[in-house]
């Protein structure tokens, strides 16, 4: 962790110019895979908002990355609006993040990178996941599963593996305090880097 920020960040501030130096010091690489958690927001074909929890693969240099079924609802609505807002929480340090951006696929080679990187159960999940599966009864859907971990101890991408990356246009840092208010710090992409500005709230 680096020593150039305090502890409190947003608290005591002052903060980097970057966005994503704080956001690299919430959400570190070591976390990975496992990272952090984040409720991936978008709007579908009627404007109506639709939200989901994701795994994040990647955070920085200048987006967020996580990686999903090409086949499903969220990138169909992705593809139509490719816009979205995701929102992280740490619960234990009273934190939240809240960024607003564009959405674009990443690369082939990002995604396969990514999959490797996975835990042995989210390989599977990635390849077994399907609507097939989902129909049958408990019972099969686990014989399935066992003959297909069985008969795969080494696995590739599945072909709909996507990586999506949200490439923030705001990020809100908000933390908490036990001994007064809370306190957010929202930046803001500019041309050529970012704004930022202390909020209540
Ligand atoms: C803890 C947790 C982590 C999840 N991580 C992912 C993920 O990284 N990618 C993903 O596609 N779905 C993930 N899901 C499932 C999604 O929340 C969602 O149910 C699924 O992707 C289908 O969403 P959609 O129909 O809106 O596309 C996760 C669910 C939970 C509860």
């Amino acid at each position: 962790m680096s020593s150039r920020w305090p502890e409190r960040y947003v608290q005591d501030g002052p903060l980097p110019d970057d966005p994503f130096v704080l956001l690299r010091l919430w959400a570190p690489e070591d976390d990975e895979p496992n990272g952090p958690l984040a409720t991936l927001a978008t709007v579908d074909a009627d404007g109506l908002p639709d939200a989901r929890t994701v795994l994040l693969t990647g955070v920085g240099p200048d987006a967020v990355a996580f990686h999903t079924d090409a086949r499903s609802r969220k990138v169909r609505q992705l593809r139509a609006h490719p816009r979205a807002a995701l929102v992280v929480r740490w619960d234990e340090q009273a934190r939240q993040v809240v960024l607003r951006g564009t959405v674009s696929a990443t690369s082939a080679e990002e995604s396969r990178t990514a999959y490797a990187r996975q835990s042995r159960y989210l390989q599977l999940l990635a390849w077994l996941n399907t609507p097939e599966l989902a129909r049958l009864a408990r019972s099969e859907r686990e014989r399935r599963w066992a003959a297909f971990d069985a008969s795969h101890p080494v696995l590739d991408p599945p072909p709909d593996w996507a990586g999506y990356a949200v490439e923030p246009v705001d990020v809100l840092f908000w933390e908490g305090s036990d001994d007064g208010p809370s306190r957010r710090v929202r930046y803001r992409r500019l041309a050529h880097g970012w704004t930022s500005e202390a909020l209540p709230g």
